[in-house]
């Protein structure tokens, strides 16, 4: 039996999961695999994918290669957050370490048109450069890590939605929304309306959950300040998709 470890915390992750599991799938699942999910243990309660799941960090890039070589992993998808890339560059390094092949399965970012107003910058300490000068009242949806980089401005009023509440230091007027997609858009322009939101901050994840952001504040003509992905770490293929990926394990794993 073939062992596939997927690096998850992710609806594809979880979608990878249930695929590679026979018996909660319409398709035919590709030949038998044992299959592992990992979780890095961030959120108090989170989704559950289908299979074994095992929670918390490898310890870097070694125990992540000792891991593999202990349960004898034939392969890795790397189906985690677009923007989590320190587990991303571990699983590269582990990958090489150990010579076991490496997918990256990463959902496109989310998609332009025309009557949207973004400002891409290239990371959190640019969006909150930029943010003061763009508006005044922000829906801030970066999730919990990271809010840090905002904690210094004291004419800016945040409200904050997440999974889970974020940790100190935070900005000076902020409150929280607990909240987790997915979302709709008459629900997202009911919230920028009461909130007199004038400026959203959102990381470019991509996916159709918390997509809606987006055609409400185009719908109310607000800017967003959309921060750019991370890199792919060099040399390791990438789908789109949990296809794509089911593709190239049966390719590799047969
Ligand atoms: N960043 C986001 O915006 C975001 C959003 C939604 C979900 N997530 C999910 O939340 C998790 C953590 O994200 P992050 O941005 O904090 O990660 P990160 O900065 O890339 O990783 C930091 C450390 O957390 C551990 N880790 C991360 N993902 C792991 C996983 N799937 N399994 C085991 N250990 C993991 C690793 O610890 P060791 O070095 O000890 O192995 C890694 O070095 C990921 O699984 C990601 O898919 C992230």
């Amino acid at each position: 039996m073939r062992h596939v470890l997927i690096l998850g915390g992710t609806t594809e992750g979880r979608a990878l999961a249930a695929r590679l599991t026979p018996e909660l799938t319409a398709e035919p699942a590709p030949a038998a695999h044992r299959i592992t999910s990992s979780l890095a243990g961030r959120t108090a309660q989170p989704r559950l994918p289908a299979g074994e799941v095992r929670i918390g960090g490898f310890g870097g890039p070694e125990g992540l290669a000792d891991w593999l070589r202990a349960e004898r992993v034939d392969a890795v998808v790397d189906a985690t957050h677009p923007f989590a890339a320190g587990i991303s560059r571990n699983a590269a390094l582990a990958a090489a370490a150990t010579g076991t092949p490496l997918l990256v399965l990463r959902r496109p970012g989310f998609t332009r048109v025309d009557g949207d107003h973004w400002l891409p910058v290239p990371s959190l300490a640019a969006a909150a450069e930029l943010l003061p000068r763009r508006g005044e009242r922000v829906l801030l949806t970066i999730g919990r890590q990271g809010v840090a980089a905002f904690a210094h401005l004291d004419g800016v009023h945040f409200v904050s939605r997440s999974v889970d509440p974020p940790e100190p230091p935070l900005p000076p007027s902020f409150e929280v929304l607990l909240d987790r997609g997915p979302f709709t858009v008459q629900g997202e322009e009911a919230l920028l309306r009461e909130r007199a939101i004038d400026v959203l901050v959102t990381k470019d994840s991509g996916g159709a959950a918390t997509a809606a952001k987006l055609t409400a504040a185009r719908c109310l003509g607000l800017p967003v300040i959309v921060v750019q992905r991370p890199p792919v770490p060099d040399g390791v293929p990438v789908v789109p998709d949990v296809e794509g990926a089911v593709r190239w394990l049966e390719q590799r794993l047969g």
